[in-house]
């Protein structure tokens, strides 16, 4: 029996509880069970002249700071006193003080400080404010915002691997996170986005023309991480990695794809708020025989606008986080005409609405892992080795857009989605 009120518009809240993010709501309930990467470890050096930065997930504005021993801490932005940010805080080994009046506040949040108080006060034992696990792997720093005890940080194979080694491009799109997250689950708009429309743009600029394809077959497997997404393209045999092994789409909403000779691309998408995603383009490559480990993993930036503003309609990466901001800031998905090319995405929203259901009965959702055998050396995710020729028009688009392929970052992200 259905106890909501008759007003309510079942698919209307449908799409609040896919959309919204902040504390509290369905879907922030949901990706507090996972950990997300909340900075890459160079944007917070020890040697920084503030190791501490403000950031902000799943709604919540937050101060994350590295210590002068090397520990993080991650806690609620807002001095709890008058308002002030602890992100311009002063960092010390065991916690952080505010700027304005020097409250202290523990890595736990616990107020442990107060100079100004009453000789004898005890109001700081009872003021606490928000602290989360934060944690450093493979460059970015980790952030898990859930109930604890806090589940096993992932080790998934081509962060963990001591014989890979990554750099991590970064978009800040204005826009809610599922419009960017799904785009995976809709392999139809390479034909359209990638091909035919890159050689509309393509032909006015009186550039030759890239190949154009069309999938043969689609399928969609739920596998113990997520969705693993296969296709087959006219013309290829049906043993095609594409179609036989596939690539995944992680949940909550990180896709990664291959590109050759062992490199592959993780796209993790982190909901700033409901409005706003950061996309890390997370490229992992084999170490070339002989060189030396990374002394850190850079970082770059990959612009979904060009100098005045504008898309960048050209360009690969591009013309995906055209779509996905151009769809308005929280789409309203009500609006939408399905159809029968979209069952990726009719997928991909039902498993994430029975995901949240999985939450919302106490249990951990699809992924999350508890057991650290299952995380150890690292986690074997599904992704074809190479991907298949008919991509190669669609990097010439790339190879077009970066064209100094040695000298650019953004070369390396040329598989599509
Ligand atoms: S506002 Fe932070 S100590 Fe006063
Ligand atoms: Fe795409």
């Amino acid at each position: 029996m259905n106890d909501a009120p008759a007003n309510t518009d079942p698919r209307r809240a449908q799409n609040e509880r896919l959309t919204r993010v902040g504390p509290g709501t369905p879907m922030g309930n949901y990706m507090r069970r996972f950990w997300h990467p909340i900075a890459a470890s160079v944007e917070l050096k020890k040697d920084a002249d503030l190791p501490v930065i403000p950031v902000k997930l799943l709604g919540e504005r937050l101060a994350l700071f590295r210590s002068p021993d090397g520990s993080l801490g991650l806690v609620a932005e807002r001095c709890p006193h008058r308002g002030a940010a602890l992100s311009y805080g002063i960092v010390e080994d065991d916690g952080i003080r505010c700027p304005y009046h020097a409250w202290k506040f523990s890595k736990s949040g616990q107020c442990m400080e107060q100079p100004s108080a009453a000789p004898g006060s005890a109001l700081k034992d009872r003021i606490k404010i928000a602290a989360y696990r934060a944690r450093e792997m493979g460059g970015f720093i980790w952030a898990y915002m859930g109930p604890l005890p806090a589940p096993e940080l992932p080790r998934y194979e081509y962060v963990a691997r001591e014989d890979y080694e990554q750099d991590i491009g970064i978009s800040r799109m204005p826009c809610n996170w599922l419009q960017v997250a799904e785009n995976t689950m809709d392999p139809v708009h390479i034909e359209y986005l990638h091909m035919g429309y890159t050689n509309y743009v393509r032909q006015r600029k009186g550039l030759p023309a890239i190949p154009l394809r069309k999938h043969k077959k689609l399928a969609y497997e739920l596998f113990d991480y997520g969705i693993v997404k296969k296709r087959l393209w006219e013309g290829d045999a049906e043993d095609s990695p594409e179609w036989t092994v596939g690539h995944p789409q992680i949940f909550p909403g990180t896709a990664l794809v291959s590109y050759h000779e062992g490199w592959v691309q993780f796209q993790i998408r982190v909901p700033v708020d409901d409005a706003n995603t950061v996309v890390y383009w997370y490229n992992c490559r084999p170490r070339k025989p002989g060189a030396p480990k990374q002394a850190e993993v850079p970082m770059w930036e990959n612009p979904w606008a060009n100098a005045e503003g504008r898309y960048m309609p050209e360009q690969l990466n591009a013309q995906d986080m055209m779509v996905m901001i151009s769809q308005g800031d929280i789409t309203d998905h009500t609006a939408e005409n399905l159809i029968e090319s979209d069952a990726g995405v009719i997928l991909y929203r039902r498993t994430l609405l029975r995901e949240i259901e999985r939450v919302e009965r106490g249990e951990d959702p699809t992924g999350v892992i508890r057991d650290p055998a299952r995380n150890t050396p690292w986690v074997e995710l599904p992704v074809e080795k190479e991907i298949s020729f008919a991509f190669q028009g669609v990097q010439a688009s790339a190879a077009y857009d970066f064209p100094d392929v040695e000298a650019s970052k953004s070369a390396e992200h040329a598989p599509a989605k």
